[in-house]
């Protein structure tokens, strides 16, 4: 067992309870019906189209993700969770999945698979970010990526599944989805020359943060949210303008397919990521009002060099991932209220020991034939189980009384018009059966 710190020790049962990490929450049973209503749409849409699912281990090397997301990047400069194991790797709690997406790539030769792999995940990230609304330091990523492909059309599925989700979520008149390109290599470095000349005389009037992007990667300063720089961006020059002939061509022929599928986009030049492996399209899902800095609700692009830079065959590939928590809370923002599923429809109510066993027995045969039914086994008091069936909404309610238990009966009461009948114990889940059935 690694040592606690004396303070961290001392701190806990003085303060006499423990609290969440910060930046971290519990997902409570409330709030678990978004959950599964953005997991279900995912894994229905990933599975009319074709992907596999993929479950990814939540710990790497730390390497992997200097060398994929990039050293210079403010995830792998500040916001991993990195440590040294007993072993002495340096591990790290993956801040993203596209880097374990290209090392599994090439760790089972998918490259051998037909292609291109299609990939899907939901997965929790950890990301040492100064938490606030919408930044978490552990979220929930899906995740869509093609591996193996380099088509233009393929850019433009992959947007218009994007698209697909947010419309399936009635939450597509909220959003806008903001399209660039980032070039290849070569492009993308006269650019950057041609940014860097245009900014030094200005760089006294950029923040900060912009003055060491500079240095670093001056692309990063196209993004920066200060209204210091923006102004000074105004007449910055325009990555678009400075794309080579393939990587225009494969622009255009991304923006004729969405064209084509009509999917509404925002040419956005200065849209650039945060993350370095990118090349050719990049896009992002933005909620249209926005509520603070951090908004992105999916973010992704293609990576046609990162499978080749880890040490695998040069492989195209392109992919997204969408913010489960963000998305949850722009659903609730739009009151837009999951429909429960798996509801019951029944209560079991039941007073007295006896009455609690073969209570027990009945709710397995019901389990047994996939009908849910509620119920409070810990309680007797007969008032309050039928106040819990009145707050369900179920249909019917079953009652198993001294009487019944003794007659080998049991009552069923339909809660609408409170019309109630004596049925045999044996036939209560045929019964029931039936009466659903009818309705
Ligand atoms: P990303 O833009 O870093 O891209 O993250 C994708 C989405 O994850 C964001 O748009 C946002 O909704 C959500 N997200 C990021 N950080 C946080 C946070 N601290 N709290 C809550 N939500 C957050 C990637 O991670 C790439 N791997 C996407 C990709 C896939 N590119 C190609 N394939």
């Amino acid at each position: 067992m690694p040592k606690i710190k004396k303070e961290e020790k001392k701190k806990k049962p003085e303060e006499g309870r423990f609290q969440l990490l910060r930046g971290f929450r519990d997902v409570l049973p409330p709030e678990e019906k978004f959950f599964l209503l953005l997991e279900k749409k995912v894994s229905n849409l990933a599975k009319d189209y074709g992907f596999g699912r993929i479950r990814l281990p939540i710990l790497e090397e730390a390497v992997l993700f200097a060398r994929s997301v990039g050293k210079d990047t403010d995830i792998v400069e500040k916001e991993m969770f990195t440590f040294v194991d007993q072993n002495e790797t340096t591990v790290t709690l993956r801040p993203e999945a596209t880097a374990s997406i290209a090392r599994a790539y090439i760790e089972h030769g998918m490259l051998n698979w037909p292609q291109p792999v299609k990939l899907f995940y939901i997965e929790p990230m950890f990301r040492r970010e100064k938490p606030q609304s919408g930044r978490y330091r552990q979220f929930y990523q899906f995740g869509f990526e093609f591996l193996g492909t380099a088509e233009p059309v393929i850019d433009a599925q992959l947007i218009s599944i994007a698209n697909k989700i947010f419309s399936e979520l009635n939450l597509r008149e909220s959003v806008s989805i903001e399209v660039n390109s980032l070039g290849c290599k070569n492009c993308r470095e006269e650019y950057k020359q041609e940014l860097l000349n245009f900014l030094k005389p200005k760089k006294k009037l950029l923040c900060e943060d912009c003055k060491k992007r500079m240095q670093k990667n001056p692309l990063r300063v196209l993004d920066c949210k200060e209204p210091s720089c923006q102004a000074v961006l105004a007449d910055a020059p325009v990555l678009l303008d400075w794309l080579c002939d393939e990587c225009k061509d494969h622009f255009m022929k991304v923006l004729e397919f969405l064209d084509q599928l009509e999917i509404i986009y925002n040419l956005n030049p200065r849209l650039i990521r945060g993350l370095d492996y990118y090349n050719k399209t990049v896009f992002e899902i933005w909620p249209t009002e926005k509520t603070g800095s951090q908004t992105a609700l999916a973010g992704g692009g293609r990576y046609d060099s990162l499978i080749e830079t880890l040490g695998g065959r040069a492989t195209p590939a392109i992919g997204f991932s969408g913010g489960v928590e963000r998305i949850i809370s722009l659903l609730k923002q739009k009151g837009i209220e999951p429909r429960e599923t798996g509801q019951a429809k029944v209560y079991l109510a039941q007073i007295g020991v006896q009455a609690k066993t073969k209570a027990i027995k009945l709710l397995e045969k019901f389990h047994n034939e996939g009908i849910i039914v509620a119920e409070n086994l810990s309680k007797d008091n007969l008032k309050a189980q039928l106040e819990q069936a009145n707050r369900l909404k179920v249909r019917y309610t079953l009652i198993l009384g001294q009487k019944e238990v003794l007659d080998g009966t049991i009552l069923i009461r339909e809660m609408e018009g409170g019309v109630q009948e004596i049925v045999d114990y044996e036939k209560a889940v045929q019964e029931i059966k039936k009466k659903l059935s009818k309705t």
